[in-house]
């Protein structure tokens, strides 16, 4: 019964009926970005000739969870500070962005909380491209949101078996055939987006799904279980999503250690409280 579910919603998948799509503009840049020939100036110019995709471009660039002290005024050096990987995330992800608010102001909240978290705690063990870690938790996710938008009925039954006390994850795996990992992970890759990112969102409940990046996978996966226990944001699952008892030591941080990254956290969730809400003004 499982199996035929599960084959069934790959067939969705597979067709991306009914999933969230990328505007022509997202797509045409993302050729561009691949193709080695393409410069960055090229790239930049065409960001520019897009007012929609520019401001969100720098608006998402000056936020909080980027961080950067001064501000970001053009494409150019969004693309010189961020890196174009950053970029070619942000760009594609940009309209999921609208989604996820516009379907789940709460999950919206709580992906942004994540984001931040995961990119204290990538610095904090010095992972390379925090920002790219802190993509990966804005979007880890994204499978929540396909659930709402592309299977609306299953997301009602997974809903109510959530509320009769079911495990999330096997709620999702009970109706669906996957959970909200897999399904993000899926989109992830059809977007062609980097295979770190995709393995830590495919990894974020399960670390033993993660093959090359279990620490990335790790970062965000605690960063969850940390803003779950601070009460930022909302999703339908209100539980703290289980800790992984290895954790810790997969990073190698210490207990203390620990206290002192929840501690750094409070200000910059408080800064992003203010972001969020100057962007629901806007939206
Ligand atoms: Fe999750
Ligand atoms: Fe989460």
């Amino acid at each position: 019964m499982i199996s035929e579910k599960r084959k069934e919603v790959r067939k969705k998948l597979k067709k991306l009926e009914g999933l969230p799509t990328l505007p022509p503009i997202v797509q045409k840049l993302s050729h561009m970005i691949e193709d080695e020939k393409v410069s960055l100036n090229q790239i930049a110019e065409v960001i520019e000739k897009d007012q929609v995709i520019t401001s969100k471009l720098l608006r998402i660039a000056n936020s909080a969870f980027y961080g950067f002290p001064k501000r970001i005024s053009t494409v150019q050096s969004a693309i010189f500070l961020l890196g174009i990987n950053v970029i070619r995330i942000l760009i594609m992800t940009s309209s999921i962005f609208e989604i996820i608010h516009r379907e789940d102001v709460g999950l919206w909240e709580h992906s942004i909380g994540v984001a931040a978290c995961s990119k204290i705690l990538a610095e904090r063990i010095s992972l390379k491209e925090p920002q790219e870690i802190a993509t990966a938790g804005l979007l880890h996710d994204l499978g929540r949101v396909i659930q709402k938008v592309s299977f609306k009925e299953e997301y009602e039954e997974i809903r109510n078996l959530v509320k009769r006390g079911v495990d999330p994850l096997k709620a999702e795996e009970e109706i669906l055939g996957l959970n909200h990992s897999d399904l993000g992970a899926f989109l992830l890759r059809q977007w062609n987006l980097p295979e770190r990112l995709i393995e830590t969102v495919l990894a974020h409940h399960e670390l033993e799904k993660a093959k090359e990046f279990k620490r990335e996978a790790t970062v965000v996966h605690l960063a969850d279980v940390l803003i779950h226990a601070r009460g930022y944001g909302e999703t339908l699952y209100q539980k703290v999503p289980s800790l992984n008892s290895k954790s810790l030591s997969i990073l190698k941080i210490s207990p203390e250690e620990f206290k002192d990254i929840f501690l750094a956290l409070e200000p910059k969730l408080y800064e992003l409280k203010f972001f969020t809400q100057e962007l629901q003004k806007e939206l």
